[in-house]
C-alpha cells in the first residue's frame, strides 16, 4: 500500500506533473494564437517566452476567424454603399437618382451617406482592432476590379460589387410579418419579383439625370429611374437584415468577451439600419407611389395593401417583427432576429445569398475562392471557454 504514503518522491513528481500541465496549458494557447500571428512572425525566430504563451490578450484562431470575415464583410458592404452614396447620397452627384430616392421618403439620401459611414466605420475598426492584437486584418483591394456605372454622379474606379442587375431576395419582407421560422424549415414568398434589375442609374441615356420625377412617373425614362431607385430601397433592406441575421449567428461562436462586444454591439447597428429601410421600402409599394414598372426588365412594384396582396404578409406599415416560433416549438412565440442558425444565416450563408442575388457578378474565381476560405473558417469557429 506504498501508494497512500506521502513521499519526497512523489511530492517532487507532482510538481513535474504540474509544470507539464502548464506547458501544455500554455501550448495550447501559443497554438490558438498561431492562426492568428501568421507564419512569419514564426519564421524569424520570434518565438514568444512561456508568459507570452498564455497571454489571454491573443485572440483564439476562432474569434479571429469571426473578426476576418466580418471585416470582409464591411469590406464589401462599403463598398456597395459607397456607389449608392455618390449617386444618390446628402452630396450624391445625380439628381433624378436622387429625386426618385426621396419619393420614398424625404430623409433617403441623408440615411444613406449615414450608412455608408457606418460600413466604413465597421470595417476599419474590425481591421485595426485584428492588427491591435498581431492578428492579419483583411485586405480585398485586388478584386476592385468591377466596372463603375456610367452615369453622372459616380466616380470611375473598380468596385468589389456590382449593383448593375441584381436578383433581390425580398423574402426578408414577408419572413418578418410571419410567426414562421427559417430555422425550424419554413420558406417565404418575395414581396416584390425584382430580376435583372439595376439598384443604381447605369449611364444618362436610359435615365438623364437632370429629369423631374414626378409622383407617379409619367414617362418610360421616369418609370425606369423609379424602378431603379424602388430597388435600392428594397436592397438596403435586405443587406441589412442579412447583417442583422449574421451578428447573431457568429456572436453564439465567439470565445472572448470583448470580441462579443464588439460583434453584438456592430450587429445592433446592422439591426437599427434594416428597421429604418425596412419602413423606407414599404413606400414603394405603397400608395401613391405604388405601380411602377421598368419599362426596360418589366420588374414591377405592386400596391403591396391591395388585393390580392394586402393582410399579414404583405401589408406595408407592419413593419415590426412578427414573435415567431424560437429555440423549440411549444415555447411561447418571440419578437426575434430570424434566421441565426449557421445553415441559413453563418458566413457561407451569406456568400452564397450575396453571390445568388448577383451582387458579386464578374467578379473572380479567385474572389469567391477567398470569401468562401474566409466563410468557412468562420463557421468552424467553436465557442471557447477563456
Ligand atoms: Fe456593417
Ligand atoms: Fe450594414
Amino acid at each position: 500500500m506504498e501508494s497512500t504514503r506521502s513521499t519526497p518522491a512523489d511530492s517532487s513528481s507532482a510538481d513535474e506533473v504540474r509544470s507539464h500541465w502548464n506547458r501544455v496549458v500554455g501550448r495550447r494557447g501559443f497554438l490558438m494564437g498561431v492562426g492568428t500571428v501568421g507564419a512569419s512572425a514564426l519564421a524569424g525566430g520570434a518565438l514568444p517566452g512561456a508568459e507570452a504563451f498564455a497571454d489571454s490578450s491573443r485572440l483564439s484562431s476562432g474569434d479571429a476567424a469571426i473578426l476576418r470575415f466580418l471585416a470582409a464583410a464591411e469590406l464589401l458592404e462599403t463598398d456597395l454603399w459607397q456607389q449608392y452614396a455618390e449617386l444618390g447620397g446628402v452630396n450624391g452627384g445625380n439628381p433624378a437618382y436622387i429625386a426618385a430616392l426621396e419619393n420614398l421618403d424625404g430623409d433617403m439620401p441623408q440615411y444613406i451617406s449615414d450608412n455608408t459611414d457606418d460600413e466604413a466605420s465597421h470595417a476599419a475598426f474590425l481591421n485595426a482592432y485584428l492588427r491591435s492584437k498581431g492578428a492579419e486584418p483583411v485586405n480585398l483591394d485586388e478584386f476592385r476590379t468591377l466596372p463603375s456605372s456610367k452615369a453622372t454622379g459616380a466616380r470611375q474606379v473598380g468596385r468589389l460589387t456590382n449593383l448593375q442587375s441584381l436578383d433581390v431576395d425580398t423574402s426578408w419582407y414577408t419572413r418578418y410579418r410571419s410567426p414562421m421560422n427559417p430555422d425550424f424549415g419554413a420558406t417565404f414568398p418575395q414581396a416584390v419579383n425584382i430580376r435583372n434589375e439595376p439598384a443604381i442609374p447605369l449611364n444618362d441615356t436610359d435615365t438623364p439625370p437632370g429629369m423631374s420625377q414626378p409622383v407617379p412617373p409619367t414617362n418610360a425614362k421616369q418609370r425606369r429611374m423609379q424602378a431603379i431607385a424602388n430597388t435600392a430601397g428594397f436592397h438596403f433592406a435586405m443587406i441589412e437584415q442579412g447583417g442583422s441575421s449574421l451578428y447573431t449567428t457568429l456572436s453564439l461562436k465567439v470565445t472572448s468577451l470583448e470580441v462579443l462586444r464588439i460583434v453584438v454591439s456592430i450587429g445592433g447597428v446592422e439591426v437599427n439600419h434594416f428597421a429604418v429601410w425596412h419602413d423606407k421600402a414599404g413606400n414603394a409599394v405603397a400608395q401613391p407611389l405604388a405601380g411602377v414598372t421598368d419599362p426596360e426588365t418589366g420588374v414591377t412594384f405592386p400596391d403591396l395593401n391591395s388585393p390580392p396582396f394586402g393582410g399579414e404578409l404583405f401589408q406595408t406599415n407592419l413593419i415590426m417583427p412578427e414573435p415567431t416560433d424560437f429555440i423549440r416549438k411549444g415555447l411561447p412565440k418571440c419578437s426575434v432576429i430570424r434566421p441565426s442558425t449557421v445553415k441559413n444565416s453563418g458566413a457561407m450563408a451569406a456568400v452564397e445569398a450575396l453571390t445568388a442575388n448577383k451582387l458579386f457578378q464578374g467578379q473572380s474565381p479567385k474572389f469567391f475562392r477567398a470569401a468562401k476560405a474566409l466563410a468557412r473558417a468562420a463557421d468552424n469557429a467553436h465557442r471557447g471557454m477563456r
